[in-house]
């Protein structure tokens, strides 16, 4: 072996240790702010109070993806509609987190 193709072989066996870091730095990066789910569709959208709230207090039932195909409703309708949640199905909201959500899901569903 001379010395042009050892410094190759060096050169790519440190290119891979470089790669390796990189992928292991990328795994431990305190990145996730939440849950890992496959699939882009099945949580809230964004990062708001009202987002957080749907998403901690809504799919222990349904998917986002069934709330996001309901039809346009108004904010007062929404409302109508989490509290039934709440009282007809035993959802487990706060009662503070009611209109949170519902202003949420409305203005995601561009109502007003
Ligand atoms: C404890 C379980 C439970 C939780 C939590 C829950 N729901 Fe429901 N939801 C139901 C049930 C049961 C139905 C009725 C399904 C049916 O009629 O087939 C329903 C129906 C719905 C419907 C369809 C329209 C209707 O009135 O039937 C919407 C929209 C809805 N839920 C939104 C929400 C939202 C938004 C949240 C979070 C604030 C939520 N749900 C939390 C159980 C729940």
């Amino acid at each position: 072996m001379n010395a042009n193709s050892m410094s190759r072989l060096l050169g790519a066996s440190l290119l891979g240790l470089g790669l390796c870091a990189v992928a292991l730095a990328a795994d431990s990066m305190p990145m996730r702010k939440s849950i890992d789910l496959p699939s882009s569709n099945r949580v809230f959208p964004g990062d708001s109070a009202g987002a957080k709230a749907a998403n901690s207090y809504c799919l222990m039932c349904h998917s986002y993806g069934m709330v996001a195909t309901q039809p346009t409703l108004t904010k007062a309708a929404w409302l109508v509609e989490v509290r039934k949640m709440k009282g007809a199905f035993k959802a487990p909201i706060p009662a503070d987190q009611v209109q949170v959500i519902a202003d949420y899901i409305a203005q995601l569903k561009g109502a007003h």
